[in-house]
């Protein structure tokens, strides 16, 4: 018998977790308790709740997390770049450890002895829900039932109706997770790369070729690093995000097709829409342009890529992802300031940016008389420069001439 009498279940409302309410009673002879989270996947959160009670839930929690989401997970990312391959916003995994600490959180209320996800064995999420819950509480058994059942759809459609568990009749043709930082879809069609992503993939963005003729031109204004107004107007956190997703989206801006790699191996075709993520990311990144020096930008590439690594991997509890926030925060602090962008049927280009420390001087850079750049300096610069280039190639050249 195993000693475990409470399950804290993640809960979507789907399939998977619906079957694994009544699964993990039956096996564990447990009480479950669902939790969904609110991150601003736009869900009806109240059909959710009475629908995992239906199914056997002794209690269900739904946690609106929409806030906390958007200030301590989305802009900690937005200062980081946070980009996984250079396109994937990361906007799934963000959501995750966040999650992990709600169900944490819920497992104590609850006196609970376990919790369980719905996450399959092919993914990232289970790393992230997992590693995050094991380091929040080691205690905590952590239970992964869809990776341990052995049941196809079919059969999983079959346990439903056996137990009276409410199946959608509409087949699910792509495998999607959405909030408020970006939309994912894959599966069904997408699972051949060569396929162009047919038109029911995408729901936040317009197709560029039917977006508004007129270009909409955006102010986004950043105070540490973080945006706070959008046209000089200030906005809390979700509803800056949620204003953007949808003036981007409305232009067609946001659409992402990528092949990725995930952590357990598998290369995968991933499509994403992230409108807020891919105009606010690019503006973020143009600033630090503005402000931080050459040196600083170099070095800071490297721990954002880390920074990025280590969210899509599932280590956002890890002390070195602070470690980078450390240095992330710090270079942070002087990124204040205006980016202005242009959304115009799918594109999204930076065309202004300001800053009261800015780095770049008008006086040195300009090609007017009032420069006060000495070219002169550069008659013993230029030579210093590219001395180990000149002679690196006399002695090849010499090389060669031997051979
Ligand atoms: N590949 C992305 C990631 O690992 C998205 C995963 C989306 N999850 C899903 N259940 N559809 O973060």
């Amino acid at each position: 018998m195993s000693s475990i009498k409470k399950i804290v279940l993640a809960y979507s409302g789907g399939l998977d977790t619906s079957v694994a309410i009544k699964w993990l009673g039956d096996k564990y002879h447990a009480k479950i308790v669902t939790c969904t989270v609110d991150l601003g996947q736009g869900e009806d959160f109240k059909f959710i709740g009475e629908k995992a009670l239906k199914v056997g839930a002794e209690n269900h929690y739904t946690i609106d997390a929409k806030d906390e989401f958007a200030k301590n997970y989305i802009f900690p990312s937005i200062k980081a770049n946070g980009l996984y391959e250079g396109k994937y916003p990361i906007s799934t995994s963000l959501g995750r450890p966040l999650i992990a600490k709600k169900l944490v959180e819920v497992a104590h209320k609850e006196g609970a002895d376990a919790v369980a996800h719905g996450c399959t064995g092919k993914g990232n999420d289970q790393l992230r829900i997992e590693t995050s819950t094991k380091a929040l509480d080691p205690n905590l058994t952590v239970l992964a039932p869809t990776r341990n059942w052995g049941m196809s759809r079919d059969q999983e459609v079959e346990y439903a109706n056996k137990h009276g568990i409410p199946v959608s009749k509409a087949a699910k043709k792509y495998s999607i997770d959405q909030n408020l930082w970006g939309r994912s879809i894959e599966s069904g069609p997408l699972e051949n790369p060569w396929n162009a992503p047919e038109d029911d993939v995408w729901e936040w963005t317009m197709s560029p070729e039917e977006a508004p003729k007129k270009p909409t031109v955006m102010e986004i204004t950043f105070k540490g690093g973080a945006p706070v107004a959008i046209d000089g107007k200030k906005l809390d956190p979700v509803s800056l995000i949620e204003h953007v997703n949808r003036v981007a989206g409305e232009n067609g801006v946001g659409r992402i097709d990528h092949m990725e790699d995930r952590i357990v191996g598998i290369k995968s075709r991933e499509t994403y829409e992230c409108p807020a993520a891919v105009t606010i990311l690019e503006a973020h990144k143009d600033l630090e342009k503005l402000i931080l020096n050459r040196r600083e930008l170099t070095f800071k590439r490297l721990v954002d890529e880390q920074w990025s690594f280590m969210v899509y991997a599932g280590l956002w509890d890890d002390p070195l992802r602070e470690d980078l926030d450390a240095f992330i925060d710090k270079t942070s602090e002087r990124m204040d300031g205006k980016v202005k962008v242009k959304l115009y049927k799918g594109s999204m280009i930076v065309v202004g940016r300001e800053s009261p420390y800015s780095v770049y001087d008008f006086k040195t850079a300009t090609y007017d008389s009032s420069s006060t750049f000495d070219q002169t300096l550069s008659n013993g610069f230029v030579p210093l420069w590219g001395l180990q280039t000149v002679v690196s190639r006399k002695v090849m050249s010499k090389m060669s001439k031997k051979k």
